[in-house]
């Protein structure tokens, strides 16, 4: 019986992987370019990670500050990224940006303004200029809300609560993907001419994370598997800001736009600690005198358009999660683990304005009224800049027909990325991951499932429920996180590394033999996690050996051992990838070749980096 008849089986053009932003505007892409386009999710449609960046879209618009400009937007993303960044998808990132916001606001996106009526742009870390458009602190929901409304009236199919589980293949070139129902565990087969994989980041390897239950590293996981190479996988960012307490929703994202709309960072002896912290590259730019905050302050309360400030809140988030590491360290944290976040400085109605989120977050939550006291907040891991290795143009992996966009895919952000660039990020990548997948279907013959792939995918499900004896799934991941928390984490060294790639397969032997001894598929979250357990496993021994790999510091790769940066590194990308034994394999690669112009747009600065760190 052939694999089709045995299972329900769909057949499209484009199969999109992930309905967050980018797997959302890839979707309306392509079926805007005529591709029959499904959408499949594991979550519900509008249940993704895209509504945790709640600070903005980063877009060179130059509404507020008149000298912006792409130029300045692809620098600052180099430099955040410590220029390991793949300089082309940083220029069309840079580029783009400014008409992937106005086409959304032409889609019903409702942005805050200017007094003069302009999409109003707030200031965030790392960025010269204030260049997030914003909806308070709302924006990764506003772009859902618009992205599903647009993609559900252009006709897309949506598959919902439906997790894949392997990409099938067709010879070398991608032929769809298998996947079960989460709610009945029925099996189900998609064909397609072509793949992309928008299923964000792995949050879920970590204790502390502001990610939900989804972020398991199914897509790089998926592609992995597939055939293609995984980049820079080393580069994990800390956000800064997460809640500490109560602890059942520590982790959980206090918005960069706090600090982008007055919040100030204070240690337990109400230092505002990070002018300490600041590097040597970003004194020329980071200064905030008493009198300059206060004159600010005054600005607000006037009702005017404040003037731009650059307080040391706002450096990248490497160095502000690093600066908070520290002061807890040293003694001077907050009675629960964290520093504090001040915003009580500002009147009330201007912070419920701009941080309505944020108030009723703190009120419900912990019982803390952010318009009177000090939040304490700490470090949580909050996105991959690593990720499925693409053309910078077309999104394609190594495997042809197979596409990545947004945080599943990576180069975009170098080392470290600055806020609001993940929005910006998977609108621009989203669409062009869309275009290309649907162009390449225009050109691909039909594919053919392999009833061998297929069956084996479905008994690799089965085997969970199979196996008389085994291991709890739930037991495991509470090892996984534990251990990446305190061995793979802000700051990290040789021995630790080492020890966790030990550990790394235990856990993998031990996640091969799990069992569920209770229930059927229906339902069943307990066998989900079976799989998701193997791809974060995977996923996360990919991060311990290209952090292993770079002997150095750079951007949110921080290394005891090796502290600053290295030459040899600075010209290389990680790049991980399946072996012809089935294992892990791991190489740097030369950094793609900048072209003059890009070069000298940058070189002064980097000059300077390289030389003072
Ligand atoms: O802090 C934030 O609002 C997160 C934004 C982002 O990750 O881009």
């Amino acid at each position: 019986m052939s694999a089709e008849s045995k299972y329900e089986t769909h057949e499209y053009d484009v199969l999109v992987i992930g309905a967050g932003g980018a797997g959302l505007r890839a979707a309306i892409e392509a079926s805007a370019m005529g591709a029959r386009t499904a959408l499949v999710c594991k979550s519900l449609l509008g249940k993704a990670h895209t509504v945790m960046a709640e600070g903005g879209i980063a877009a060179a618009m130059a509404n507020v500050d008149p000298q912006d400009g792409w130029e300045t937007h692809f620098k600052d993303t180099m430099r955040g990224g410590v220029f390991v960044n793949n300089w082309r998808m940083a220029q069309l990132h840079a580029q783009q940006a400014p008409d992937r916001v106005r086409e959304l606001e032409r889609w019903g996106a409702v942005f805050d303004r200017t007094h003069d009526g302009k999409i109003l742009q707030r200031a965030f870390g790392g960025h010269t200029y204030r260049r997030l458009v914003h909806v308070g602190d709302r924006t990764g929901l506003e772009m859902i809300r618009t992205l599903q409304e647009k993609g559900v009236h252009q006709g897309i199919d949506v598959f919902m609560e439906c997790a894949v589980t392997r990409l099938l293949k067709d010879g070398d070139r991608i032929a769809g993907a298998f996947a079960y129902w989460r709610e009945t565990g029925r099996y189900v087969i998609f064909k397609s001419k072509a793949v992309v994989l928008c299923t964000g980041g792995i949050g879920k390897a970590y204790k502390i994370t502001s990610n939900s239950w989804e972020y398991t590293g199914d897509g790089q996981a998926l592609a992995y598997h597939a055939g293609a190479e995984l980049l820079d996988m080393e580069f994990l960012q800390f956000h800064p800001t997460g809640m500490v307490w109560p602890p059942g929703v520590s982790g959980l994202l206090v918005t960069e736009s706090v600090r982008g709309d007055g919040g100030q960072l204070r240690n337990n002896k109400g230092e505002r600690f990070m002018f300490k912290h600041i590097p040597d590259r970003y004194k020329p730019q980071i200064s905030e005198t008493e009198a300059e905050a206060n004159q600010w302050i005054a600005e607000i309360r006037a009702g005017k358009q404040p003037t731009a400030r650059k307080p040391a809140e706002l450096l990248p988030r490497d160095i502000v999660a690093r600066g908070i590491y520290m002061e807890v360290k040293e003694g001077r944290g907050s009675p629960h683990g964290g520093v504090f976040l001040d915003i009580s400085h500002m009147p009330a109605e201007y912070v419920k304005k701009k941080l309505p989120s944020m108030y009723h977050q703190f009120k419900d939550l912990a019982d803390v009224d952010i318009t009177r006291e000090p939040m304490e907040v700490g470090p949580t891991t909050h996105y991959i800049m690593g990720g499925i290795r693409v053309n910078p143009d077309t999104q394609e992996s190594a495997v042809p027909g197979l596409f990545a966009a947004g945080e599943a895919a990576g180069g975009l952000h170098g080392a470290n990325r600055l806020g609001g660039n993940s929005l910006s990020d998977l609108l621009v990548f989203g669409k062009l991951a869309g275009e290309h997948a649907a162009q390449h279907a225009k050109t691909a013959g039909p594919p053919k499932v392999d009833d061998a792939q297929a069956d084996g995918a479905a008994r690799e499900m089965n085997e969970f429920f199979t196996r008389a004896d085994g291991e709890n799934p739930y037991q495991i991941h509470a090892e996984l996180q534990d251990m990446m928390q305190s061995l793979v984490g802000i700051f990290r060294v040789e021995d630790e590394l080492r020890k966790s790639l030990e550990k790394l397969a235990t856990l993998k032997n031990r996640a091969a033999r799990v069992c569920i001894k209770e229930g059927n598929k229906m339902f069943n979250p307990g066998w989900h996690l079976c799989k998701d357990l193997q791809n974060m496993i995977l996923i996360a021994e990919a991060v311990a050996r290209a952090a292993q790999f770079r002997k150095e510091s750079r951007g949110a790769h921080s290394r005891l051992d090796h502290p600053g940066f290295n030459p040899e590194f600075a010209k290389v990308n990680t790049v991980a990838f399946k072996g012809r034994d089935g294992a892990m394999q791991l190489e740097g690669r030369p950094l793609p070749e900048m072209p003059a112009e890009l070069k000298q747009l940058i070189e002064t600065e980097k000059n300077h980096k390289e030389r003072h760190g």
